[in-house]
């Protein structure tokens, strides 16, 4: 399963990039206002300076909500950089844009999917990834890494190409059941990754090492 970062703070991709087990990251316009990031041209450069720290897919996300719109939008974050995949919304106009941008062979996220319905309109239009938000169902007492196994067996079952990329992950038990699942990438919080490597045992042992090296 592969890992992408789901944030747009650099220092967090830095971080994450130099563990050394990062594929890709997603970004959404929330998380780029969290950072403070505004207008075109400091967004786009914002792509770009991510792109540049990480070597695999970096999401960026349309604004609009036409179809004339979203794939204007599109071909222009496709031309700001290889990485780059534009993340479009699983809406009517949303599923016809990534129709569009993979006939021009740019790469699409079909995101905010909810339901397995979705995400067969997605796969049908040539998705390139799908994003179910896991967080979000469980948040409404919904079981959304359910969605995740049901998306990817479906998926599996008609053969279909596009990738299953868990998003609204919250913590490190969801990237495990993630992995129980069958999705084929977690987006994550970093302290969600990071916690996978906490484990009591682990520190125990090295402790005892670390001791016992002293007596040799
Ligand atoms: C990523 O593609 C999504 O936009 C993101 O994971 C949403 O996460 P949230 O539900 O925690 O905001």
């Amino acid at each position: 399963m592969k890992f992408f970062i789901d944030t747009a703070n650099l220092d967090q991709i830095k971080e994450a990039q130099d563990l050394g087990v990062l594929d890709g990251v997603t970004t959404n316009p929330s998380l780029m206002a969290k950072e403070g990031i505004k207008g075109k041209e400091n967004i786009d450069k914002h792509y770009v300076d991510i792109c540049k720290i990480v070597d695999g897919d970096v999401s960026a996300e349309v604004l609009s909500t036409t179809y004339e719109e979203m794939i204007a939008e599109g071909e222009k974050l496709a031309a700001l950089h290889p990485q780059i995949v534009v993340k479009v919304p699983c809406t009517k106009d949303g599923i016809k844009a990534v129709k569009y941008l993979n006939s021009k062979e740019i790469r699409t996220n079909c995101t905010l999917v909810f339901s397995v319905g979705q995400a067969l309109l997605a796969a049908k239009a040539g998705a390139t990834y799908v994003s179910p938000f896991v967080g979000r169902l469980d948040d409404i007492s919904t079981n959304g890494i359910e969605l995740i196994r049901q998306i990817s067996d479906m998926y599996n079952y008609y053969a279909f190409d596009t990738q299953v990329l868990a998003a609204s992950i919250r913590h490190t038990m969801h990237i495990i059941e993630c992995v129980e699942a069958g999705a084929d990438v977690a987006t994550c919080p970093l302290k969600a990754i990071e916690g996978l490597l906490n484990h009591p045992l682990t520190d125990k042992g090295l402790e005892q090492f670390i001791a016992d090296s002293k007596k040799m």
